[in-house]
């Protein structure tokens, strides 16, 4: 079994697994529940200034049957008297000394009201902070969560009054509601955060309810917008891992990653490109604190059968992300459907007619079955058939092979790059031939 202990901007947790800041750490039982199970740390749902809820909270995107692809919310921070919580950190600490409890904070842009917070949450037990400058909806219109993390200098000025205080790590959790997260990172590091959590929710509406055309979730007929994450927003979430973990100003900054985690494949994602940790909220609203057992084994199997360390896995994917403009233009890769495995449904067939380049001939064979084949003078190697086939490995991409260098658009512009003609090239010569003669004459 391998070893899956973590050391997060020097926050220690057993395993890279923690529950983020969201309804399951709403309370000390949930993590010491969570504990139990076998979640390495916990992100306390965030403390603040008092509030009050809507009563409806929570939307959903079910796409084809599949309930939760993506979740919507409108809840704001805690709703639990600050005492109340501070006093079960404490407890939770007491009883579960070598898990992670971090204390996620939020407050009004107040050195005095910043420094106050961040002592209440460290004197109760806490290993570390987290800094809720991401939350998208009601606490922005207060001018907190995601109204302090789309401005660089309040991120940068905020980390700065915390770290004049905070004798535990602080890790700055951004929002993805931005132009460009290497911004928001580089703010965060120049104000001393030890690392960086993200991302928090997504602003979105989710959908209309379709009695009144309100946005879901309706509040007494009304709906506003909300934070949007689950397994639909984890695609957005590992780039912007990426970003930073390739970004020169933020290279080596530790990442806690968070967005759509639903796997232990999913965490392998977010640790190859970057991560220390990894946060999961969507997958433990769904089926409970249970999933970790499948996260932990399928983490663990996954770097025995390589004979990885976890720290060997970090990063390990960040140097094969390059600019568009570095890719082999002449790595070149045509469809090959392999004839026994087809059922004959001809969805690549529609997919590649309409959908892409008319490359794949269909016909119907006499015994009534739909034969399927890939022109390779027509296919670009775009993928598409393979991505629409049901039939697992029916369609797979074959590289051809070529005598010329590898070649990308950079060396080709440049003029030290030879480009491979192109299987397409006789076709388009001939299309343009045909153009120039229909056209009429000036
Ligand atoms: C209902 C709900 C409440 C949340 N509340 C908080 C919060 O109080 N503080 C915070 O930093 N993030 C909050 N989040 C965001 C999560 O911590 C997490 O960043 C986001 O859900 C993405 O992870 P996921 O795709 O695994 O759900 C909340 C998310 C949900 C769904
Ligand atoms: S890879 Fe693209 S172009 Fe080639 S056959 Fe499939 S869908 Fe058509
Ligand atoms: S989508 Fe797959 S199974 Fe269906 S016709 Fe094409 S190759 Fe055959």
């Amino acid at each position: 079994m391998a070893d899956l202990k973590t050391n997060t901007a020097g926050i220690l947790s057993p395993n890279p697994f923690w529950l983020a800041s969201a309804p399951p750490t709403n309370t000390g039982d949930q993590i010491m529940r969570a504990f139990d199970a076998g979640w390495g740390g916990a992100v306390w749902k965030t403390l603040g200034q008092p509030i009050v809820n809507t009563w409806s909270r929570y939307g959903a995107l079910d796409i084809n049957g599949v309930k939760i692809m993506g979740l919507n919310n409108i809840e704001l921070i805690t709703d639990r008297p600050l005492e109340v919580n501070l006093r079960e950190i404490t407890e939770v600490k007491k009883r579960y000394p070598n898990h992670a409890v971090i204390v996620s904070l939020m407050v009004e842009a107040n050195r005095e009201a910043w420094h106050t917070i961040v002592k209440q949450a460290e004197d109760a037990g806490a290993d570390g902070l987290e800094l809720n400058f991401g939350c998208p909806h009601g606490m922005s219109e207060r001018g907190m969560g995601a109204a302090v993390g789309q401005v660089p200098e309040y991120t940068q000025q905020i980390t700065e009054w915390v770290k004049e205080v905070a004798k535990t790590p602080v890790l700055v959790k951004l929002t993805p509601n931005i132009a460009d997260i290497r911004y928001a990172a580089r703010a965060a590091k120049q104000g001393g955060g030890d690392g960086v959590s993200l991302i928090n929710t997504i602003n979105s509406i989710i959908g209309l309810d379709f009695d009144t055309l309100a946005p879901r979730p309706t509040v007494n007929g009304w709906g506003s917008h909300g934070g949007y994450c689950g397994p639909a927003v984890k695609p957005i979430a590992l780039n912007m891992i990426s970003q930073i973990g390739t970004d020169d100003e933020t290279l080596g900054l530790p990442i806690s990653g968070i967005g759509g985690v639903s796997s232990w494949q999913d965490a392998v994602e977010f640790i190859a490109l970057g991560s220390t940790s990894v946060q999961v909220c969507t997958l433990v609203m769904h089926y409970g604190f249970r999933v970790i057992e499948d996260l932990c084994d399928g983490l663990s199997n996954y770097l025995d059968e390589r004979n990885m360390t976890l720290d060997e896995l970090r990063g390990v994917a960040l140097p094969r992300i390059h600019h568009w403009k570095e890719l082999d233009l002449n790595y070149v890769v045509n469809a090959s459907i392999n004839q026994e495995e087809c059922i004959g449904c001809g969805l690549c067939y529609t997919a590649c007619e309409d959908g892409a380049h008319q490359a794949i001939h269909s016909e119907r064979r006499a015994d009534g079955r739909t034969f399927v084949e890939v022109m390779p003078d027509a296919c670009v190697g775009c993928n598409l058939c393979s991505l629409v086939c049901p039939v697992d490995n029916c369609i797979t991409m074959i590289q051809i092979p070529t005598d010329y260098a590898p070649c990308s658009w950079e060396q080709h512009s440049a003029g030290t790059g030879t480009l491979a003609p192109r299987p397409q090239d006789k076709l388009y010569a001939q299309l343009a031939t045909a153009k120039k003669e229909e056209a009429p004459a000036t």
